[in-house]
């Protein structure tokens, strides 16, 4: 049997501007994961494969799937990849810790753990770019025109400063950080979002290229502070790159609500991650005053949070 796994992601920086070219900043989370298994089925056909990921509750053979189904897609994807047709019939499992629809990478993550499981059990290995360059193939079937931070972060599983269009670029965090990621429990609708944000650029580009920039500048100035390990200093750039964000029109009321309680609880720096009108926000913390941040978020309304530590 071969395992593989991929990991979690949020946005610290940089969201929405990141489409129209400006940098965004992300890490991944490795407190939450997606496994893939795949092992030898004797008896079936060869070249068929059984799919099992009881977290969206499939159970079935991949030539019977519809089509459009998201893991079918990635299946067939990496057997285009790797040309393969007449193999040992295999079982492919899935299981993810990463909350669904959330803005924390899972569809992403499913297909890489897939396309490194794949590697290894057929002993054919891929690059680190090339599975991202896959992932952000199965993103472009779901979600239009990603800006591609989610597949690179999620593949190479470091800290990226991302510009779309530019090579990735890895970086170091000078000194660890706290973040509690709480979950407003609304699904944030990535494509919704960006198309909303594109109405409004084209009904006022001046207004809103503006905002882009200074998004941009927010993560710029936060990739030096976070190598030069300035922690303190990364609080009110994250609370500038929210007021922001609710500028762009992608806050809600909901996420209002989980900021108001970071605040009141003494976050260093909150703001939402991701494509917004939904989804999470993200705290930074000390680290002894995560657990009254976190039940603070709890209390105004969080559905779920997720301590992570980055740079750890
Ligand atoms: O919803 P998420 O976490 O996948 O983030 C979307 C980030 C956007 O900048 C809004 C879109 C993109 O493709 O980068």
């Amino acid at each position: 049997m071969t395992t593989a796994t991929a990991p979690g992601k949020i946005i610290l920086f940089g969201e929405h501007a990141v489409v129209y070219g400006e940098p965004a900043i992300a890490v991944p989370v490795r407190e939450v994961s997606v496994e893939a298994e795949v092992d030898d089925l004797r008896g079936a056909s060869p070249g068929t494969i059984f799919l099992e990921a009881p977290d969206i509750g499939l159970r079935g053979w991949l030539h019977e799937a519809p089509p459009d189904q998201p893991l079918a897609r990635t299946l067939q994807l990496v057997l285009d990849e790797f040309d393969l047709h007449e193999f040992t019939p295999i079982r492919v499992h899935v299981h993810s810790t990463i909350p669904i629809a959330a803005g924390l990478g899972s569809g992403t993550a499913v297909t890489v753990a897939v396309i490194r499981a794949f590697a290894e059990h057929f002993r054919l290995p891929l690059p680190l770019q090339r599975q991202s360059e896959l992932a952000y193939e199965i993103e472009v079937l779901h979600h239009g025109t990603p800006s591609g931070i989610d597949n690179t972060v999620v593949t190479f599983e470091r800290p990226i400063y991302f510009v779309r269009g530019t090579p990735p670029e890895p970086f170091d965090i000078g000194s660890p950080f706290t973040i509690v990621i709480a979950d407003t429990g609304k699904p944030s609708p990535t494509s919704q979002a960006v198309q909303k944000v594109r109405r409004a650029w084209e009904a006022d580009r001046e207004r809103y290229e503006a905002l882009f920039e200074a998004i941009g500048q927010t993560a710029r100035e936060a990739r030096g502070v976070i190598e030069r390990g300035q922690v303190r200093d990364l609080g009110p750039l994250m609370d500038h790159n929210q007021a922001l964000l609710e500028a762009l029109g992608v806050s809600c009321e909901e996420i209002q609500a989980l900021i108001a309680a970071a605040r009141s609880a003494k976050a260093l720096g909150v703001k939402l991650s991701g494509a917004g009108l939904g989804g999470n926000v993200i705290a930074l913390v000390r680290s002894e005053s995560a657990k009254r941040v976190e039940d603070a978020m709890h209390g105004a309304g969080a559905v779920r949070t997720i301590l992570t530590q980055v740079g750890r």
